[in-house]
């Protein structure tokens, strides 16, 4: 299967995650790109409309993993404008997570996650499957593994 890990990281986090996710569908055979989203300014406080410079195609694939990270309780502005950007995704399977500071999903990533599920199901795309990462949780390896094993599999 042809599959496209697209996502937006600011420091790092979200990139790691989907870089592993990569090098996993990679080993079980599946033609895998990453590719990341961008804007022209980044920084969090920049106060300037979102201007995205790199706008990943999702044509070309079966399946998209989505990543990003969570800002201010909510899903990442830069994710946001992307997926407003994006074309129908009728007939796509699209799966997603994001990754968050605090230790609990509750504390802004099972809602960023909603935002997303909102934004693809607008254009028409199945949800399959979600996960998020609590980044200062004690158990953030097993969290990713978890996941991880469930994207792939
Ligand atoms: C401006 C800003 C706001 C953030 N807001 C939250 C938040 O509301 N909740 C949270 O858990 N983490 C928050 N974080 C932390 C990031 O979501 C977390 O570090 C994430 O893993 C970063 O992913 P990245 O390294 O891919 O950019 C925030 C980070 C920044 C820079």
């Amino acid at each position: 299967m042809k599959i496209g890990i697209i996502l937006y990281s600011y420091s790092g986090n979200t990139l790691s995650v989907g870089e592993r996710l990569k090098v996993l569908l990679l080993k079980k055979g599946h033609e895998v790109s990453l590719k990341r989203i961008k804007a022209s300014d980044e920084a969090p406080n920049s106060g300037k409309p979102i201007q995205l410079t790199e706008i990943p195609d999702t044509s070309q694939y079966d399946e998209i993993i989505l990543g990003a990270p969570v800002r201010a309780f909510s899903l990442n502005p830069i994710m946001k404008a992307y997926l407003a950007k994006l074309p129908d995704l009728q007939g796509k399977k699209i799966s997603c997570f994001v990754t968050e500071h605090f230790p609990k999903a509750w504390m802004g990533g099972n809602h960023a996650i909603k935002q997303i599920k909102r934004m693809v199901s607008a254009k028409n795309g199945n949800i399959a499957d979600c996960g998020v990462v609590n980044w200062s949780n004690a158990i953030r390896e097993e969290q990713i593994n978890e996941m991880l094993s469930r994207f792939s599999s």
